[in-house]
């Protein structure tokens, strides 16, 4: 965090006080600290102990004119390497997603072009309010990247559920994260702009009977990231997903699925397409035969016959009349991972695979965070630890410079 300029945006919450620990810690870390606080904000701390801790004037007010002369809320955002917006309640959310600039911290959350970090944090029912989690994906697939919030127990008593801001600790380590990203506001860039991109994403279940299923422990976020990052590029976006508990990408058609036939057919109708990317963990087999009534447990025990499901990638990958010019397709391993994945690259007849290490300590499957490996024609590339959401952009910015590239050498 050396030398790196942060604009706090403080929400209006009771997690406003660890706002002020943030401070001492990111100036600790040599960072220096510019803050803005929302009128709610300053109900629950003062400008006073803000600004002691920050060495500067803290802002609250937009029609303030010496400070509009002074500074400005452009140059503010602007000056800034990272914008943290803690507490981020309910109501700022909705503000950002909405667009809405009717005081100095949503001002300058609209007006900046460097990263912004949320740390949200307010009661578990606003939290998991529909209009909460659409206002979320909404944010994240405009770019903005978010810390928390936490599980445990609320102010209020007897409340307790996902809402807690994220610990002072933890906001440090995301900040110095998206940092180390080097991420940008996406909106700006939109190079897929005119391309339709076609992603699987999610596990298939594969039914056994009409209430059991074979499935596995994909949860779709690596798949939907991709998505949202390239319609936020400006892609026409299909996703084919399997069963998921996760919002829809904005602006993605979705075309929901099941097993691996109907990923299949639900990819073919989707063609043609400039890129295709498989991030779906379809499942190898399916049961043979699957009885129209429930089977009952009895004295013989049943046996599973499987039978092997079609490979989309591949089928996707090797079909003649309308294969995307960019085929990408995603190795799962648990071992010799580079080495599967390059295999795994020639046998399916993919352009590029994106290889990740998948064995249960590595906290891929479900979790937030990825570490792959490109493998291209010409050879590998290891990327550093990063979000989901951030392989999502960096993969889907490498497929618009390839397509740019590739077009240009044909014209
Ligand atoms: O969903 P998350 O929890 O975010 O986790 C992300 C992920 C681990 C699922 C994702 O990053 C990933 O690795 N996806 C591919 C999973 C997989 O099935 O890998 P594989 O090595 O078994 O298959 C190789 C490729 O063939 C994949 O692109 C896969 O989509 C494709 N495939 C596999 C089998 C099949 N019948 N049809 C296919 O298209």
């Amino acid at each position: 965090m050396k030398e790196k300029r942060i604009l706090l945006v403080i929400g209006g919450g009771i997690a406003a006080y660890k706002c002020l620990d943030l401070v001492r810690r990111l100036r600790e870390e040599s960072a220096s600290v510019r803050a803005v606080m929302t009128r709610a904000a300053t109900q629950f701390i003062t400008p006073l102990s803000v600004g002691a801790l920050t060495n500067e004037k803290v802002l609250t007010d937009l029609f303030d004119l010496d400070d509009e002369h002074e500074i400005g809320h452009i140059r503010l955002s602007r000056e800034a390497d990272l914008l943290i917006v803690a507490p981020a309640t309910a109501d700022l959310l909705a503000k950002m997603a909405g667009g809405h600039a009717d005081d100095l911290a949503s001002t300058v959350l609209m007006a900046t072009n460097k990263p912004v970090l949320a740390a949200p944090a307010m009661n578990p029912r606003m939290w998991l309010n529909p209009a909460t989690q659409r206002n979320v994906a909404q944010l994240k697939a405009d770019g903005i990247r978010f810390v928390g919030p936490n599980t445990g127990e609320m102010a209020e008593r007897d409340e307790a559920g996902p809402g807690r801001l994220a610990e002072v600790p933890e906001i440090i380590a995301a900040a110095r994260k998206v940092l180390a990203e080097g991420g940008t506001v996406m909106p700006l860039r939109r190079p897929l702009t005119g391309r339709h991109v076609l992603v699987t994403s999610g596990p298939t279940h594969e039914p056994i009977d009409p209430v059991r299923y074979l499935a596995n422990r994909s949860s779709g976020k690596q798949g939907h990231a991709i998505a949202r990052a390239a319609a936020q590029l400006g892609a026409r976006v299909t996703l084919i997903t399997g069963p998921v508990a996760l919002p829809d990408p904005p602006g993605a058609h979705v075309v929901r699925i099941a097993t691996a036939e109907e990923m299949l057919r639900g990819v073919q109708q989707s063609l043609p397409a400039d890129v295709a990317v498989f991030a779906a963990a379809v499942a190898d087999w399916r049961p043979a035969a699957v009885p129209s009534e429930k089977i009952k447990k009895g004295s013989a025990k049943p046996a599973l016959e499987l039978v092997e499901n079609p490979d989309i990638l591949t089928a996707i990958a090797k079909e003649p009349a309308q294969r995307p010019a960019l085929v990408i397709g995603f190795a799962a391993e648990t071992d010799d991972v580079i080495a599967h994945a390059t295999a795994k690259r020639k046998a399916k007849g993919a352009d590029w695979i994106v290889a990740n290490d998948v064995s249960p300590q590595s906290g891929v499957f479900g979790g937030d965070d990825n570490t792959v490996h490109l493998v291209t024609r010409s050879g590998v590339e290891d990327w550093p630890a990063m979000s989901k959401d951030a392989v999502a952009e960096r993969l889907m910015l490498r497929a618009a410079e390839h397509l740019r590239k590739t077009t240009a050498a044909a014209e």
